[in-house]
């Protein structure tokens, strides 16, 4: 039985149980879509200072360059497709529908796991497609393809931000508490694209493995998470997903 084989042995036990298969996913599942990664040699941090472009300090400081920075994201994603690694965590939430939940707890703003098909999307650090006022309860999605001026500003005079997580800034309440809750009763956790350093978010696959989860890593590259998951799956997840999801597909029939 190689890797793949024993990955998808491993899911189809835990769907069997009816327990869920809980998907953690960060930005290097969206790579093979053309939206670069933030570590790594080509990635976004990379080039910038995340100090100066991801933090409430930054937009006080220098709201136009932050604002650059995401319009910049903003065109990426929005000009970006799932890739048939999102298409294969769809194809996979609906064939063990019956059985077992398969919610994606994902670290990336780009909004491609729906676009894919994934119906419980977790958002742990927002979505590059929705802004918010600093000062008021305005939220809106309804975005124009580029703001006219930079930072735009809201109807009640403050300036917008973009509507996602930044360094040192909390996580959604609502997101971490279902994630956690997801991580705590998952019988699988499948680990696709992250290098699994920032908290809190990286304290997921620790609680799903506390919890007794089968982990399962795919990833061109070992992690901090590789000494511990069950099955490691080297390889870029484009490829390696479908991969999987053909052995489980057979591995369902049998
Ligand atoms: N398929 C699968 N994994 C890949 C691929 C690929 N084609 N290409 C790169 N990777 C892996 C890299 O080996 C790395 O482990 O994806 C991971 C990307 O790591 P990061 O760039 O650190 O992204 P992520 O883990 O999502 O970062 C978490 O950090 O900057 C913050 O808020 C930002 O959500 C982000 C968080």
């Amino acid at each position: 039985m190689d890797d793949v084989e024993r990955a998808a042995d491993r899911i189809a036990t835990r769907v069997a149980e009816g327990l869920p298969i809980v998907c953690f996913t960060g930005a290097g599942i969206s790579q093979e879509s053309g939206i670069p990664t933030f570590r790594g040699e080509s990635g976004l941090w990379a080039e910038r200072d995340p100090e100066l472009v991801a933090t409430a300090e930054a937009l006080e400081r220098d709201p136009e360059a932050v604002w650059r920075f995401h319009e910049e994201l903003r065109a990426m994603c929005r000009e970006a497709d799932p890739n048939a690694a999102h298409m294969a965590l769809a194809w996979m939430e609906t064939a063990v529908a019956e059985r077992a939940p398969a919610p994606v707890i994902t670290q990336n703003i780009d909004g491609l796991h729906q676009a894919a098909g994934s119906s419980n999307v977790i958002e742990l650090h927002g979505n590059a497609g929705r802004v918010r006022c600093t000062a008021c309860e305005f939220v809106s999605e309804d975005l124009p393809e580029r703001f006219d001026r930079l930072p735009p500003l809201c109807e009640c005079g403050a300036i917008l931000r973009p509507d996602v997580v930044w360094f040192g800034e909390q996580l959604p309440r609502q997101a971490m508490e279902d994630a956690q809750r997801w991580s705590r009763l998952a019988g699988v956790m499948l680990i696709v694209g992250t290098s699994a350093t920032v908290q809190p978010a990286a304290s997921l696959p620790v609680m799903a493995f506390r919890s007794g989860a089968v982990l399962i890593e795919v990833n061109p590259e070992a992690t901090a998470l590789s000494a511990v998951v069950d099955v490691s799956l080297r390889g870029p997840a484009g490829e390696v997903m479908p991969e999987l999801v053909e052995e489980l597909s057979s591995e369902l029939a049998d």
